[in-house]
């Protein structure tokens, strides 16, 4: 079995529907967010505030290049913002079958609103800020994935399920 990588934008369902796959494949799941904040011993939202954005995403590139070597198979739940650099694009389908989680912006809404951990949407008017950030983003995503899967009104079962018979495919 192949790594399998799952990208789309925060609260896409990434971390859920991985921790799924992660059962049902019997696979060793990585979290790029909280990989990187072992590493650096700080939170996302500290390593935002202090050092910011890209030194942030130039971790995010660093853990992939180190991920390159690992011989063991395994799912990574990325942060939504990792397809942004075309670098990590790069790196990324080097890894494995990215596998791109869409989610309109109604539906992120709905499962972020009350959310106080992402430094990057910390702003009063989200609802907004989902749908520029959605709109600039959606092509970086369709660009590094082999394939997209809509997650609007599924279940995480559901979108499980059909990521196990799009890999059973390959
Ligand atoms: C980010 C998404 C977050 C985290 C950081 C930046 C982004 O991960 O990496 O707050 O730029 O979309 P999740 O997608 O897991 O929330």
């Amino acid at each position: 079995m192949k790594n399998l990588i799952l990208v789309g934008y925060m609260g896409s369902g990434k971390t859920a529907v991985s921790r799924i796959l992660k059962e049902r494949l019997n696979m060793e799941l990585l979290d790029s967010d909280s990989l990187i904040e072992e590493r650096v011993s700080m939170k996302i939202s500290d390593i935002f505030n202090k050092q910011g954005e890209n030194e942030f995403r130039r971790m995010e590139t660093c853990l992939l290049e180190d991920l390159q070597d690992k011989s063991e198979a395994f799912i990574l739940s990325t942060g939504g913002g990792m397809p942004l650099i075309e670098e990590n694009r790069c790196l990324m389908k080097m890894l494995g079958t990215v596998i791109y989680l869409r989610a309109k912006p109604e539906t992120i809404y709905a499962r972020i609103k009350n959310d106080n951990t992402r430094p990057l949407l910390q702003t009063p008017d989200k609802m907004k800020k989902i749908e520029e950030m959605l709109e600039r983003r959606k092509s970086f995503y369709e660009a590094v994935a082999r394939h997209v899967i809509d997650t609007d009104g599924k279940d995480l079962e559901q979108v499980a399920d059909e990521i196990l018979e799009l890999i059973s495919e390959l």
